[in-house]
């Protein structure tokens, strides 16, 4: 167990400085000038280079590989077979293990031969070069198709057996939707959504060294920790053998949660060869390795009564999490319909199907962005079928605490995030009065308008610590093990340390993600690294802060109740007797014992709320019914993450989500040959992703700062929650537009224009 709850203990700021303003990122001009060094940049003297060689079939049976032409190639330094590495698993989260070299690959670009060479042309050269007689198997790429054929496994945090979904239960979802007569209505319809991928601009990527008997890894992570553990595992080595450096890590997006195969190979070559060895991701690979966001196929089927309240809800979900049981954790989509309503009855049902794609993992909240495509449509569609307005539907659906734990919400009574998003959000983009406006245009164009909501957990928790050194030129040192994903943390957490300081931003340097120097922290996912890392970085300098104001209560006998830390200063306030007393921060240190001043915070452990942070989207699109084109008028986000520590950084979470949120609506597939099982777009060509050109013609972005006191900084996750609404908000805006349900993503043109004809059909 941690050390006692001191973070929670800390009072709540009343007014701040420094915290809640828009910080422009610390690091934003090494980025933009390009001086930021991620981790294809690192250059070490003597570096070689690895690669894989991938499977061309989707599934075979390896006959033979012949490496003799590979092998002539000049600078080819080792050229590794399946055979070699058959002891080595990766293993995911609740530790199933998939080989780092497949002697049968089981989906199209699985790692079969791993090359190292003097330089990236050579391994490549090599690879090229490797001749491998397949001799084929049967393969399957849809999920309905495996789950039929009776290969699943549950999906989500528990493992089952072959053929043994994972169900969700509450109440009894069954009999109310069978026993309600005529006072319940049922909706029913299935939804899909499309396998994607991360895309993030940094692409997989290690560079291993081996000197005295330890490995150091540069890697582009969202996890130092988590790698260092999964490749200790992987190396049977401890794990301060491994010091792994996270650099600018480039994107994660719940895609570099943890160790590679590529880390592994990088840190076998380089004590095999005691060089140095760098082995990055290219582009193409980034589409066909164990990463993703898996296909889905949802039906939902829900009971409202005539009140407008929710009765029943039954999921079935399923998810095509590639040929292993790996990764199945990502294979479900029913978190969210668990908690965002009230409502007294759900059974969900998730079956990860097992098939012949590449095992998937977290992407930008997993589950519930596919989970959201389905039941944000369906609310949209009961209220239409009940007659009241979306939004109203939402409001009276409300929870009054949280329906899946039963705990209260860790917000005062009375005042719901989503609640409060809703009416901002409605507010924001006129919906009431946008309601009434005309729909249809002189050039046969229409316009819709759509809602959807969203929640998210993200309270965050140990364990996270920080220390802070404050020197005595009253700059500081913190040091912290978050990545940061770009998401802007290293800026939030310096703004925390500044705030409890009383000194300049500018003065606080921050050193994270780096298992020598940083000390434990969970990796930077699931929307939790402020909520954890704030409240040990305030901590932290809380303590400093306190040792400050001694040394200044003890240079002016008096007691440290009298003083206060402002803009660098000590301050005593004048009072009727005495003047006011003023003494430089850096004065105090420097003539203090120890020169300097060390803080040293952790966060302590969560009360037993619920912890949810909420959102909504509203979306305004004119579509065009002749060629299906959609164009986004206007997109407005409101989201509720407690106190808002950077108001820029809250800006770019809510604009960047809904951005991919629109890839997500209108783009991004990775698109399978059914009779090949091959990947068809395995590049950024032909897998589309979104351009400012994609982007609303207007974003409005507001905050609710629902007071959140289940941590000392009052601040919850914001990373995920906005990728959330964005496509059942389109797809209900182009429902008001032209009338037809969009029962798959991404919406392309044909798709919508098979939809409308499917509509027209029916009349
Ligand atoms: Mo996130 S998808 O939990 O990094």
């Amino acid at each position: 167990m941690g050390k006692p709850d001191k973070t929670t203990s800390l009072p709540a700021w009343s007014a701040t400085r420094v915290v809640g303003r828009p910080v422009p990122r610390i690091d934003a001009r090494q980025k933009v000038r390009g001086d930021a060094v991620y981790t294809a940049d690192v250059q070490l003297p003597n570096m070689a280079h690895a690669r894989f060689l991938r499977s061309e079939r989707t599934h075979a049976k390896i006959v033979s590989i012949d490496t003799a032409a590979a092998s002539a190639v000049p600078g080819v330094l080792a050229i590794v077979k399946p055979d070699e590495w058959k002891d080595v698993l990766l293993k995911d989260n609740l530790g199933r293990g998939i080989p780092i070299l497949a002697d049968e690959p089981k989906y199209a670009g699985e790692e079969i031969v791993a090359v190292c060479a003097e330089t990236e042309d050579a391994a490549r050269e090599a690879a090229a070069k490797i001749r491998v007689v397949y001799d084929d198997l049967p393969h399957v790429i849809d999920p309905e198709e495996a789950h039929q054929a009776g290969q699943f496994v549950g999906g989500g945090w528990r493992k089952t057996r072959l053929g043994e979904p994972a169900v969700y239960q509450r109440g009894d979802a069954r009999r109310a939707l069978t026993s309600g007569g005529r006072s319940v209505r049922i909706f029913e319809r299935t939804y899909r959504t499309a396998p994607m991928t991360h895309c993030s601009i940094e692409p997989h990527a290690a560079v291993a060294s081996f000197e005295n008997g330890r490995w150091t890894v540069w890697e582009s992570t969202q996890g130092v920790f988590a790698v260092r553990e999964s490749l200790a595992e992987m190396l049977g080595a401890s794990i301060n053998d491994i010091r792994v450096i996270g650099t600018y890590p480039g994107g994660g997006f719940g895609g570099k949660v943890s160790a590679g195969k590529y880390t592994f190979g990088a840190a076998y070559f380089s004590k095999k060869f005691a060089r140095p060895v760098r082995f990055v991701q290219d582009r193409n690979e980034e589409f066909v390795s164990p990463y993703g966001r898996p296909a889905s196929v949802q039906t939902l089927k829900v009971g409202v009564n005539t009140a407008g309240k929710l009765v029943a809800i039954e999921q079935k979900g399923i998810h095509a999490i590639g040929p292993y049981e790996f990764g199945a954790e990502w294979g479900h989509a029913e978190d969210l319909l668990t908690e965002i309503y009230e409502c007294p009855n759900v059974h969900a049902e998730s079956i990860a199907a097992l098939t012949n794609v590449p095992p998937p993992c977290a992407m930008r909240a997993p589950g519930y962005a596919q989970g959201a495509f389905a039941l944000e449509q369906m609310m949209d569609e009961i209220a239409a079928a009940l007659g009241m307005d979306p939004v109203e539907f939402r409001l009276k659906n409300i929870p009054d605490r949280d329906p899946d734990s039963k705990r209260p919400f860790a917000s005062p009574k009375g005042r719901h995030g989503l609640r409060e998003c809703l009416a901002a959000g409605a507010k924001n983009f006129n919906w009431e009065k946008r309601k009434r406006d005309r729909k249809t245009h002189e050039d046969g164009s229409k316009t819709g308008i759509g809602v959807a909501a969203t929640i998210w957990g993200g309270g965050g928790g140990p364990p996270a610590a920080a220390l802070l050194r404050v020197h005595a030129d009253a700059t500081a040192d913190l040091f912290t093990g978050a990545a940061d994903i770009g998401t802007g943390i290293r800026t939030a957490l310096a703004q925390i340390a500044a705030e409890e300081l009383g000194i300049a931003v500018e003065r606080i340097r921050v050193t994270n993600a780096d298992t020598d120097l940083t000390s434990y922290t969970l990796p930077s996912y699931g929307s939790l690294t402020l909520a954890s890392s704030g409240p040990a970085v305030r901590q932290a300098a809380h303590d400093c802060r306190t040792q400050i104001i001694s040394l200044a209560a003890q240079a002016l006998q008096t007691t440290e109740d009298q003083i206060a830390l402002v803009d660098g200063y000590a301050v005593r306030a004048a009072t009727e007797e005495q003047p006011e007393w003023i003494t430089p921060i850096a004065k105090l240190i420097s003539q203090s014992p120890a020169r300097e001043i060390v803080g040293n915070g952790e966060r302590g452990p969560n009360p037993k709320l619920a912890l949810k942070a909420y959102g909504v989207q509203f979306v305004a699109v004119t579509v065009d019914p002749e060629s299906g084109e959609v164009r986004v008028d206007e997109l407005v986000a409101v989201n509720d993450s407690g106190r808002v520590i950077n108001r820029m950084a809250f800006d770019s979470q809510l604009i960047g989500g809904a951005t991919m949120g629109l890839g997500m609506a209108f783009l991004e597939e990775r698109s399978y040959d059914p009779a090949s099982g091959k990947l068809l777009n395995a590049n950024l060509a032909d897998y589309k992703l979104p351009t400012i050109f994609d982007q609303p013609r207007e974003f409005k972005l507001d905050r609710v700062e629902v007071p959140y006191d289940a941590n000392s900084i009052g601040a919850k996750g914001l990373g995920e929650p906005p990728v959330i609404p964005t496509a059942p908000a389109v797809a209900n805006a182009v429902f008001d537009a032209v009338g037809a349900r969009i029962e798959r993503l991404p919406i392309s043109r044909k798709r919508l224009i098979d939809s409308l004809m499917k509509e027209q059909a029916k009349k």
